[in-house]
């Protein structure tokens, strides 16, 4: 029986009594899809996971994908299975902004999930807050404001980091065009509605101008980031941590050095197009 223990008044939980190595019942399954539709951030303790077992583990939600620009090596047997490494003379690429992974994607993931496998001692935090929280807690004016707006939401922020950077991203020489996605979207398997907007891959309003755009949509991220918002996870060797990229913001807190080990595999799901 899965324990499922709530982490904050607004995201994460804890899930326990499952190890996820092993070939999961129906049941087993289905009470973790469950909880993570409801708590958008799951985590696992204690874990040890094999690729294959992680691919095996992720399959449960959707299709692995390898990333869409190569931002970063994947593993030869497992391309699927990307590498976020940082560890003397090779500093990791740096996640220190609130973003939904690549939202610029025309159909972005839905599910992205990391294996902690060596973690600097009380370094390294991932913070995540939730989207539908932050829609919820707007007036219904705004609301209905922006229900008819769309945003456009571009690649170009992660090539210009990842071409910028001595670390373990890949260069980037092509940056598809930006697409539109709705600022509120509708979860495909909850129905709820969920801020679709995130300061590293949105550019603006479409049919804006960037200054008209930017007052508004930097209200919407200090309001989607607010402490009460914002669930703060404190990494160990052996969790396995999953989200749900269709309705959260993430922001992995760069407190380390490359003198400092940190080492995970993550992998994600293929998604549908935000409606
Ligand atoms: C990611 C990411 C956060 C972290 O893999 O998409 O943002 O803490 N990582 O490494
Ligand atoms: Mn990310």
């Amino acid at each position: 029986m899965i324990e499922v223990t709530q982490l904050t008044g607004t995201l994460g939980a804890e899930v326990s009594g499952v190890d996820l190595a092993q070939e999961l019942t129906t049941d087993t399954a289905q009470g973790i899809h469950e909880a993570f539709l409801e708590h958008i951030v799951l985590v696992f303790r204690n874990q040890s996971l094999l690729p294959a077992a992680q691919l095996a583990f992720t399959r449960l939600f959707g299709m692995p994908i390898e990333h869409p620009l190569k931002s970063r090596p994947g593993l030869s047997e497992h391309p699927e299975v990307m590498v976020l490494e940082n560890r003397p003379g090779k500093p990791g690429a740096r996640n220190d902004f609130w973003h939904s992974d690549i939202s610029h994607e025309e159909c972005p993931p839905s599910v992205s999930m990391l294996h902690a496998l060596e973690i600097p001692t009380g370094r390294g935090d991932t913070q995540f807050c939730s989207m539908y929280a932050a829609y919820e807690d707007l007036s219904p004016a705004m609301r209905d404001m922006l229900a008819g707006l769309t945003a456009l939401h571009s690649g170009e922020a992660t090539a210009r980091r990842n071409n910028a950077e001595a670390s373990d991203a890949l260069p980037i020489t092509e940056v598809p065009p930006p697409v539109s996605h709705p600022v509120v979207r509708s979860h495909p398997e909850t129905g709820r509605k969920a801020l679709y907007v995130n300061p590293f891959f949105t550019l603006r309003f479409d049919d804006m101008t960037d200054q008209e755009s930017a007052p508004l949509l930097e209200y919407l991220y200090r309001h989607a980031t607010r402490p009460e918002n914002v669930y703060r996870h404190r990494w160990a060797v052996g969790d396995v941590l999953m989200w749900d990229n269709r309705c959260s913001m993430h922001y992995a807190v760069k407190d380390y050095d490359q003198t400092m080990p940190r080492f995970l595999h993550r992998t994600v799901t293929a998604g549908d197009r935000p409606c």
